[in-house]
């Protein structure tokens, strides 16, 4: 039987990148997307695809957006019941929050209804994969991955390595990271949609020794990601300094230790050297701009434009819970208001492609997710333009589908998503 539906509304796709031309030259809009098989399997007119699936079912969302769903590139599960803690800076914010937090990842029931409830909240908004860091625990990991597998969702993750400046139960040790998170790859990943990320926290939490294991680990195994943090807060870079004498500077603790490469993702990185741009530039390492979680914790103006005219690989994410919204479409202004301090405001083509095509670059998953291409799997939502009464007037007066998406960036949330579908089905 013909498993193919047809949905019919404002199927917004991108054929290139908004920021190498005019923004909204990169993007197009068809009638409709054919999904068969879990999979995108045309786009066009209606005629055109009713034409070529005769027995397809046809689901008419009127003048609603359909989309790709929404890519996270830097979340902490871990930290989803202690988002919005107020008034810290970050080491004093990872002491007082997030460590005792995560320490009760040691409980696997809890971590289990932790995944289930980060799941939920996350495809309410929208978002259909993200890389997240797990905790030291290693069932905090197979509690992640065991719920998004029954969902059928695309996930990387990672066992979160750290063997100095962290409590007591949340230290592992260099051998046992090295252990733990062999295991758990070699359990996870490339099973079902499931992508293992290896992940020591940042350097500041990991002894030398720590960081050359989790290296010679990634050098095993080249196919994997490798997430970390770099250069978020000025008071942490100059911890750095005093923990690594040696290094050049903040990327150099990395790259000294085999953790820079084209499938690193280094979240924040804010407050960069030059040789540190480079070096990122060179090697095609993913820079992951986590705007609330910025501003939240105070740590700066991440310089978007600047970074994307030098052809850096950057991805956009919430930083759960450092961020402080779930949401990828409050992510999205946010990043606008940071591009507004720095004079350079980014338009709603390029926070869009950003949200999913280039968080999906960024984990190297492009040719898969991220965008409606024929071929690509099937995970898209349905975006309600006039989800609130202040979107819909101004909606309402909106001149071009660009206005009326800028609003619901600006001003939606889980309200503005009305269907989220994964691997071709409505969840
Ligand atoms: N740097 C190291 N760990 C963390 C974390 O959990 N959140 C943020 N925002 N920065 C970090
Ligand atoms: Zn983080």
């Amino acid at each position: 039987m013909d498993d193919t539906t047809i949905l019919k509304g404002q199927v917004l796709s991108f054929d290139g990148s908004p920021f190498d031309a005019p923004p909204t030259e990169a993007a197009r809009i068809d009638q409709a997307v054919a999904i068969s098989g879990g999979r995108i399997a045309a786009l066009g007119a209606t005629d055109a695809l009713t034409r070529a699936y005769p027995q397809a079912r046809i689901e008419d969302r009127g003048d609603r957006v359909i989309m790709a769903g929404f890519v996270d590139a830097h979340v902490h599960f871990p930290q989803t019941a202690m988002i919005a803690s107020w008034g810290k800076r970050l080491i004093d914010w990872l002491n007082t929050y997030t460590f005792p937090e995560e320490m009760r990842f040691a409980d696997a029931d809890y971590a289990a209804e932790i995944a289930a409830r980060y799941l939920d909240l996350t495809a309410a908004h929208g978002t259909t994969t993200m890389c997240s860091f797990a905790t030291i625990h290693p069932q905090s990991v197979d509690a992640f991955f065991t719920e998004a597998q029954r969902r059928g969702q695309r996930v990387v993750a990672g066992k979160t390595c750290m063997d100095r400046n962290a409590p007591e139960g949340l230290r592992d040790t260099p051998q046992s990271a090295y252990d733990d998170s062999k295991a758990l790859l070699a359990r996870w990943h490339g099973v079902d949609r499931i992508g293992y990320a290896i992940t020591p926290r940042f350097s500041p939490t990991s002894t030398p020794e720590q960081l050359e294991a989790m290296g010679a680990l990634w050098a095993e195994h080249p196919d994997c990601l490798m997430q970390t943090h770099l250069s978020e807060q000025v008071d942490e870079i100059a911890w750095v300094k005093s923990l690594y004498p040696e290094a050049r500077d903040y990327l150099d603790t990395y790259e000294a230790h085999g953790l820079l490469g084209a499938r690193g993702l280094y979240g924040h990185a804010i407050h960069l050297e030059p040789r540190e741009q480079d070096r990122l530039r060179e090697v095609g390492g993913a820079l992951v701009h986590c705007p609330t979680s910025n501003t939240f914790i105070g740590s700066g103006l991440f310089d978007m434009a600047g970074l994307m005219a030098q052809g850096q690989t950057v991805g956009l994410a919430t930083d759960t819970g450092g961020g402080s919204s779930f949401s990828m479409l409050r992510t999205m202004a946010a990043a606008y208001e940071i591009g507004q301090l720095r004079g350079t405001p980014l338009h709603a083509a390029q926070l869009l492609w950003l949200a999913t095509v280039g968080s999906a670059r960024a984990l190297h998953m492009d040719g898969r997710i991220g965008n409606l291409q024929v071929g690509h799997e099937a995970d898209l939502i349905v975006l309600d333009l006039a989800s609130t009464p202040a979107i819909a007037q101004r909606t309402a007066q909106a001149k071009d589908i660009w206005e009326s998406l800028f609003a619901t960036i600006m001003m939606g949330d889980d309200r503005a998503i009305a269907e989220t579908w994964i691997a071709g089905a409505s969840r």
